[in-house]
C-alpha cells in the first residue's frame, strides 16, 4: 500500500485531531501517503483532497473539532453517488481509508466495503451509542464539558434556591445524561432508557425545597424530552418555576482531554495498522481496556447499545 486517505465524518467531537495526528504520523512513518478528505464524503463526492504533512498535523492534538472539517452527507444514501467515489478514490490512486464517525458514518463505510473499497472505521461520536466498544471517541470530553457546566450551575441554582433543567445531547442515548448526573450530583435524569413519572419528580422536587435544600438538578436526555417542555409541566403541575440550560453543541467541542487524545491516539495507530494489514471493513472499538475489530456488518446490526447496568445501578442509589 502506498496512499490512503482519511475523513472525519458526521457531527464532530474532540479528539478527531488526535486521531488524524497518529494516523499521519504513523503513516509517514512507514512510507506511506495519507489524504485529508475535506468536509466527511461531501470531500470523497467532490474530490476536495490535499496530501497530509507531519507539518500539517503538527499542533491540532489540542484542538476540538476536526482539523478536516466533517458533514452529513445524505447524497452517500444513492448508490451513483457512492460509485462515484468509489472512482474518486481509484483515479487518486488511494488504496484504503480511515474513517472517523458515528452510527449513519459507519453505514457509509460499510456501504462503500461493499463496493470494494478498503475501509477500516474509528467510532467517534458524542453520544457512545455505538455498539462494540465501551466508548467512543469524543465522549470524555463531553462528559467534562457537562460535568464543567453542571458544577457552575449548581453554584448560581444555590445562590437562589432554584431549580435548572438541564439538556444533554446524545441522540436516542441517555449516557450523558445518566452519567453526568451521577458525576455532577444530580437530582433526577430523565433518560429515554427509563421510564420516568413526571408527577413523582414533581413531588420529590417540591419536598427537597420544604425540607431547605437550595438547589436541584434535574438532567434530561435530549432523546426523553425537550427542557423546555419539562420545564413548563413542572410549572403546570406544582406552579414551580425552574431555569433551563440546553447544552447543545457546547458539548461537542473543546481541547480533548487526555482520555480521548489517547483514545484517538490508539484508535488511529490500530486502524492504520489494521488497514495495512489487508482488513477492510472492520470498526476498531475499546473493551476492556483493549482494543477489538469487529466487522461493520456486525456493528450495524446489533441492538442499539445498552447503557451499562453498573452505571444505571449508580443511577438508582445515587440519582433519585
Ligand atoms: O450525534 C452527535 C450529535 O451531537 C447528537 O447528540 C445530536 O442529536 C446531533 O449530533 C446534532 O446534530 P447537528 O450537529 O447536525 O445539529
Amino acid at each position: 500500500m502506498k496512499k490512503i486517505a482519511i475523513l472525519t465524518s458526521g457531527g464532530d467531537c474532540s479528539g478527531m485531531n488526535a486521531t488524524i495526528r497518529a494516523v499521519v504520523r504513523t503513516a509517514l512513518a512507514t512510507g506511506i501517503e495519507v489524504i485529508g478528505v475535506q468536509k466527511g464524503f461531501a470531500g470523497l463526492v467532490n474530490n476536495w483532497m490535499q496530501p497530509l504533512t507531519t507539518r500539517s498535523v503538527s499542533g491540532i492534538v489540542q484542538r476540538g473539532g476536526t482539523m478536516l472539517q466533517s458533514a452529513r452527507c445524505l447524497e452517500m444514501h444513492d448508490i451513483g453517488t457512492r460509485a462515484k467515489v468509489v472512482e474518486t478514490l481509484k483515479r487518486a490512486g488511494i488504496e484504503g481509508l480511515v474513517l472517523l464517525g458515528g452510527d449513519g458514518s459507519l453505514r457509509g463505510a460499510h456501504a462503500l466495503q461493499a463496493l470494494g473499497v478498503r475501509i477500516i472505521a474509528i467510532p467517534a461520536s458524542i453520544d457512545n451509542d455505538i455498539p462494540y466498544t465501551d466508548m467512543s471517541l469524543g465522549v470524555d470530553t463531553a462528559l467534562n464539558n457537562i460535568r464543567y457546566a453542571v458544577d457552575a450551575l449548581k453554584d448560581t441554582a444555590s445562590s437562589h434556591d432554584r431549580a435548572f433543567v438541564v439538556e444533554t445531547m446524545g441522540r436516542d442515548c441517555g449516557y450523558l445524561a445518566v452519567v453526568s448526573a451521577i458525576a455532577c450530583g444530580a437530582e433526577f435524569a430523565l433518560i429515554p432508557e427509563t421510564p420516568f413519572d413526571l408527577d413523582k419528580i414533581c413531588s420529590a422536587l417540591r419536598k427537597r425545597f420544604n425540607e431547605g435544600r437550595d438547589n436541584s438538578i434535574i438532567m434530561v436526555a435530549e432523546g426523553a424530552g425537550k427542557a423546555e417542555q419539562i420545564a413548563a409541566e413542572i410549572k403546570d403541575r406544582i406552579g414551580f418555576e425552574t431555569r433551563v440550560m440546553v447544552l447543545g453543541h457546547y458539548q461537542r467541542g473543546g481541547s480533548p482531554t487526555t482520555f480521548d487524545r489517547l483514545l484517538g491516539a490508539r484508535f488511529g495507530v490500530a486502524a492504520f495498522e489494521r488497514l495495512i494489514e489487508g482488513c477492510s471493513g472492520e470498526m476498531v472499538g475499546l473493551s476492556c481496556g483493549g482494543l477489538q475489530f469487529t466487522p461493520l456488518h456486525d456493528v450495524l446490526k446489533a441492538e442499539r447499545k445498552e447503557i451499562d447496568a453498573v452505571v444505571l445501578k449508580l443511577a438508582r442509589m445515587l440519582v433519585n
